[in-house]
């Protein structure tokens, strides 16, 4: 697949546009409007300028990636998609109405319309447009250029060939590693991943340990790369949230409840490394 088009360019879409565009194909990135587009546009900027500051892309490299990429808020250049992935904000009305947008503007009969999404059910979206066989959960993880894992999600409708073809796009094409999960909230790696950062944040909420104590003790006495409050400040405390949500939603359990801490810095404004401020300060 060549043309590729993806939608949203946060700090998931940028990254999922990236590594597209890395891999040869052509780009387009739809935004809700030009500020948007700046910012999707200035963080690709940014990753491309660590790679070649990093001697790990060439100059040349990296003006054929900003060459094969197309940025615009108009839907309609999506016509002739082979592939799109939608990554805006997890919420469903927000999800829901681009996902008829994309529908509507997407004419190739055989295209395939993934989601990025970390826990709304494939099979809302995919009823949203006429081809819910084309439909498909394709889930990256942050910092998408950086980690290898994508998780396939497939519904009760999506077709095998639609499986298929999106399983070797992501694994011949991006070199990512595919594992499949079935559409359940939070799928594999959130199941899991999320009741873990909410046990860090309870921990912290009670005062039984520091927000630093809780990570060095997960980074020196367990080898993680980052700790549990910095890695939910990565993920971004809203999102962190949006899925926690979907899990309590789904399987009621109380341990899946986001505890109050989460729920008031988000309202506070507080949603980690993109806003400055989350367990820990990232303002310069
Ligand atoms: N883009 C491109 N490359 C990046 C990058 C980015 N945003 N961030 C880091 N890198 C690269 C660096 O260039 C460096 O490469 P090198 O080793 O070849 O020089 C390498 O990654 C390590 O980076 P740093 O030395 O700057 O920093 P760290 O060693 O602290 O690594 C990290 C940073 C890669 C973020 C690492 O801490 C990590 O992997 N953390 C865990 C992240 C994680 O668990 N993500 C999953 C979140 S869950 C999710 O996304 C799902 C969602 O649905 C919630």
């Amino acid at each position: 697949m060549e043309r590729i088009g993806v939608v949203g360019c946060g700090l998931m879409g940028s990254g999922i546009a990236e590594v597209t565009a890395r891999a040869g194909a052509f780009v387009t990135v739809i935004e809700a409007d030009d500020d948007a587009l700046k910012r999707g546009q200035d963080r690709i900027e940014k990753s491309l300028s660590r790679a070649v500051g990093s001697n790990k892309m060439s100059e040349e490299d990296a003006a054929l990636i900003r060459d094969h990429l197309t940025y615009s808020t108009d839907f309609d250049l999506l016509a002739d998609r082979e592939l799109v992935i939608e990554a805006v904000a997890e919420n469903e009305v927000i999800k829901l109405d681009v996902f008829r947008k994309i529908d509507a503007a997407v004419v190739d009969p055989a295209a395939i319309l993934a989601t990025n999404t970390s826990s709304i059910p494939i099979i809302k979206l995919a009823m949203a447009t006429r081809r819910p066989e084309q439909v498909i959960g394709m889930h990256f993880f942050n910092p998408v250029p950086v980690l290898r894992l994508v998780e396939l999600i497939s519904s009760l409708l999506t077709s095998p060939e639609t499986t298929a073809r999106t399983a070797q796009y992501a694994t011949d094409s991006l070199n990512k590693k595919v594992i499949t999960s079935p559409d359940r909230a939070g799928f594999v790696v959130n199941a899991l991943l999320i009741p873990y950062l909410l046990s860090a944040i309870r921990m912290l909420e009670s005062g039984f340990a520091s927000a630093e104590d809780i990570d060095t003790g997960m980074v020196v006495g367990c080898a993680h790369p980052m700790g549990p409050l910095a890695l939910t400040d990565l993920i971004g405390l809203d999102t962190t949230l949006a899925v926690a949500d979907s899990l309590y939603e789904e399987f009621k359990e109380p341990h899946l409840a986001p505890p109050p801490l989460l729920s008031r810095m988000t309202q506070a404004g507080l949603m980690g490394r993109k806003s400055g401020q989350g367990f820990f300060s990232y303002r310069k």
